[in-house]
């Protein structure tokens, strides 16, 4: 099979990237991917040179590009996206290009050609579940972030393709997704390298929101069953069964690397800041017969030690150009100032 994977040389796309070049040796892949700041070729690294595998720089909302690459393609993972809440509490208007608009580019040329379109969304589209109940796949969509809205939004696309004009669209909804590469704006990266810092860690709120945590690798594992063994128009939760409150979590990691909890820095609150996900996940094992491989301190510990070992690869993002130090200080300058912890850097080794 000829695979397009759009955003491939992101975190979740990447994993996919691999996975399906290592497991697979009859199919090849073309990635696309415009290389914003949070795509990086040097996630594509180890495929590069790989006659199965080529890259292609551009951007998922180029119809013609699309056109093109879809024609020559048997099915689409589309992992492109925007995908940071806070950044899109900053600024919404990238996410309805790339997550929305993006999307239905895609849709149209998966029609057009009639090819399968696997569409990579996240249990954020469900909301905030209250303790005790799992959000299933007939639930509805209450997504209260402007990431989530369009996230909502592109699937709510995907649907209409599927039913108006029977494109052959999956969807998937991941949980919070942690591994190797993950732009380290997300919690357990920024955490893990601002504790190797030794700057504070900036736990939102009271910390005792739930998330459940999800490996990489199982991740693209699950995403793989669906592309190769869903039915059309349907949606599979992908969950872990690894629900932990962010405070548990970050404790765990500082005890991990050897580091004291006097980091941690209780700062303002995400503005509408979702208190739980959790899935019911028991179609995908049901019906595709996929399940994670990895317990909840494995999905941990294997994360925290990739970064130990890749300085390189985070230390090139953090300081490597401002990208990053202006989305820090505009994120946290002044909820570290309001905790009392700008300007910390601890020796902590
Ligand atoms: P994040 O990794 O941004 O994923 P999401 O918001 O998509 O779930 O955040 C995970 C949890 O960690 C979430 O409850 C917000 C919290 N968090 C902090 O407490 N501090 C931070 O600096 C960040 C980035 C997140």
């Amino acid at each position: 099979m000829k695979i397009l994977v759009t955003g491939g040389a992101g975190f979740i796309g990447s994993m996919f990237v691999r996975l399906v070049l290592d497991r697979y040796s009859d199919d090849s892949v073309t990635t696309l991917d415009l290389l914003t700041y949070a795509g990086n070729p040097a996630n594509l690294l180890d495929v590069q040179g790989d006659p199965r595998h080529r890259f292609v720089h551009g951007d998922i909302a180029d119809a013609a590009l699309v056109d093109e690459l879809v024609a020559e393609s048997d099915a689409i993972v589309n992992f492109a996206a925007e995908t940071h809440v806070d950044r899109s509490l900053l600024d919404p208007s990238a996410f309805i290009r790339s997550n929305v608009h993006g999307v239905y580019v895609l849709l149209d040329a998966a029609r057009r050609h009639g090819r399968r379109m696997v569409q990579v969304s996240t249990d954020e589209v469900y909301g905030d579940i209250p303790e005790g109940s799992f959000s299933k796949e007939v639930d509805a969509l209450l997504p209260r972030s402007p990431y989530a809205a369009a996230k909502a939004g592109g699937e709510l696309f995907c649907r209409s393709s599927f039913v108006s004009f029977n494109v052959d669209v999956l969807i998937t909804r991941g949980a919070n997704t942690i591994g190797p590469r993950q732009y380290p704006e997300k919690v357990v990266p920024l955490f893990v390298t601002n504790a190797l810092r030794g700057e504070p860690l900036p736990v939102y709120g009271d910390g005792l929101q739930v998330r459940d945590w999800l490996h990489v690798e199982d991740h693209a594992a699950a995403i793989n069953r669906v592309l190769r063994g869903g039915r059309a128009g349907e949606i599979y939760n992908i969950g872990a069964d690894n629900e932990r409150p962010n405070i548990e979590v970050v404790r765990a990691l500082l005890a991990h690397l050897d580091r004291p909890e006097s980091l941690i820095a209780f700062v303002p609150d995400r503005p509408g800041h979702d208190r739980r996900y959790a899935l019911d996940w028991r179609k995908i094992r049901d019906e595709l017969g996929w399940e994670p491989r990895r317990s909840f301190d494995r999905t941990l510990f294997d994360t925290i030690d990739w970064y130990v070992t890749n300085d390189d690869w985070w230390r090139a993002i953090r300081d490597g150009s401002d990208t990053f130090s202006n989305y820090y200080q505009r994120q946290y300058g002044w909820r570290l100032a309001a905790a009392g912890r700008d300007g910390e850097t601890v020796t902590t080794s």
